[in-house]
């Protein structure tokens, strides 16, 4: 039995844990080595394949073997393992509850920058308009990665609701690296892409002499976030309800079935009027009875 920790740091609401167990090893015998790749075989990798979906509901194609062991050979090396099969086999023994989690992390695609697709910014800019300043706006980046989502939604809400207005950010992802990334909210220079000038100045904080080439997000924005790790496979714990829930760009990894429970899980966490955004090469065609279309990748929570 594996037990991957869902929720390290976060709030005691939030805080659980997923079990789930790995598949025995007898397939491992009798499993042909045709389709043989450098390093694994075709029966190690759709075990792996097999194992990450049930964690992650992320969906590996037959196209994607180079891409595992790519990710997970230099862990390989560093456990001092000789194949696949032992890492599994590793994964399994319990030995080191923590390796699943890393496995994850390794596994997750985490690319991401500030102001990416501007348009939704625009739109969650409206909505910042038009929300009563008396009530409080809440807004959830559920695959946040290494944070520049949900510190974009900062900057966009300081700027219409105030810097110590009512609003407030969470920031949740399934990989424990992304999320010490986003919890310290500092990037390299370099990483400015989609980040305007104007706040880069207003917000940020660049780095000086062992900090050089750096830049960190104000701590007035920080104060208004947090970030947790939680898996969109669970139920989403007690938090919310949002006005606006960003889930961007991860359906994209998700197979049909996983992307409606995913989404079933967050309407569930949507103010009533509130509403779900996906990335610019997603649709919730088809997914859910709940959520109604406004404009392309944006949706509205009719009940
Ligand atoms: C490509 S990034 C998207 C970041 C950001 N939303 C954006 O659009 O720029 C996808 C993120 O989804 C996360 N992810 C994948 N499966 C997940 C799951 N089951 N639960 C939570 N996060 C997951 C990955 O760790 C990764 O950081």
């Amino acid at each position: 039995m594996i037990v991957i920790a869902n929720a390290r740091r976060a709030a005691p609401t939030v805080s659980r844990a997923t079990t789930f167990t790995v598949a025995g090893a007898a397939a491992d015998a009798m499993a042909s080595a045709a389709g043989t790749a450098p390093g694994i075989s075709r029966a190690e990798f759709e075990r792996f394949r097999d194992l990450l979906h049930r964690v992650t509901g992320i969906h590996l194609s037959d196209a994607k073997q180079t891409l595992l062991v790519g990710r997970l050979s230099k862990r390989l090396r560093e456990l001092r393992l000789a194949s696949f099969g032992d890492y599994f086999g590793y994964l399994n023994s319990g030995q080191d509850p923590d390796e699943l989690q890393r496995m994850v992390d390794l596994m997750t695609t985490n690319e991401t920058y500030f102001f990416r697709e501007p348009g939704h910014f625009d739109f969650l800019r409206r909505l910042a308009r038009e929300h009563p300043a008396s009530q409080a706006l809440r807004v959830w980046s559920a695959a946040s990665s290494t944070g520049e989502e949900a510190y974009t939604t900062c900057m966009v809400l300081a700027d219409e609701r105030g810097i110590g207005g009512r609003w407030s950010v969470l920031g949740s992802d399934i990989s424990h690296t992304v999320l010490q990334v986003a919890r310290a909210g500092r990037y390299e220079l370099q990483r400015t892409r989609g980040l305007p000038d104007e706040y880069l100045r207003k917000y940020c904080l660049k780095g000086v002499r062992s900090q050089e080439g750096s830049f960190v997000i104000d701590k007035r924005l920080r104060a208004h976030t947090e970030f947790i790790a939680l898996n969109l496979m669970q139920p989403a714990p007690d938090i919310g309800p949002f006005e606006l829930i960003f889930l961007r760009n991860v359906m994209i990894y998700f197979d049909q079935p996983t992307k409606r429970r995913v989404v079933e899980h967050l309407t569930q966490r949507l103010a009533p009027g509130g509403h779900l955004v996906v990335g610019h090469s997603e649709t919730l065609s088809g997914l859910s009875e709940t959520l109604r279309a406004v404009r392309p990748t944006i949706y509205r929570r009719s009940t």
